[in-house]
């Protein structure tokens, strides 16, 4: 596969509006959109650093997975997103082919309308990794 650049990185938050200060008045970033993704059960902030994103996530049900991330491990880093040039469902071949846990055996769509799939952390030294493509 032919990752390009780090998409961006996920950040689990208890309350977007509450974390939000942080990021736009102490690091000066800017929101730029603010989504659901319904069948994550998240909603999602965006804010552009350079050519790699924050992406907060925080839980709109109490059986979210990012519900049971924070949790288990409070609010900080969730996932790192990587951008794809040749293709999410390429890059998953590749991956099952070298033995490597998948979580999505096929693209599906995420936020911002991207194709995404997300990897096994067992077999991605315990960082839970996202692929994506526009
Ligand atoms: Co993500």
């Amino acid at each position: 596969m032919i990752i390009s650049h780090i998409e961006h990185i996920g950040i689990a938050v208890k309350n977007i509006e509450e974390s939000l200060p942080y990021y736009e008045n102490v690091l000066g970033f800017k929101c730029y959109a603010i989504e659901e993704v319904e069948d994550q059960k998240v909603k999602t902030a965006f804010l552009k650093v350079g050519e790699t994103k924050l992406e907060l996530l925080e839980p709109t049900a109490e059986d979210s997975p990012i519900a049971s991330f924070l949790e288990n491990k409070g609010p900080g880093i969730h996932h790192i997103a990587f951008a794809v040039e040749d293709g999410v469902a390429n890059a998953l071949a590749e991956c099952k082919s070298q033995k490597v846990r998948l979580i999505d055996f096929a693209p599906r769509k995420g936020a911002e309308g991207l194709n995404i799939a997300f990897l096994n952390p067992r077999s991605t030294q315990g960082v839970l990794t996202e692929l994506c493509e526009k």
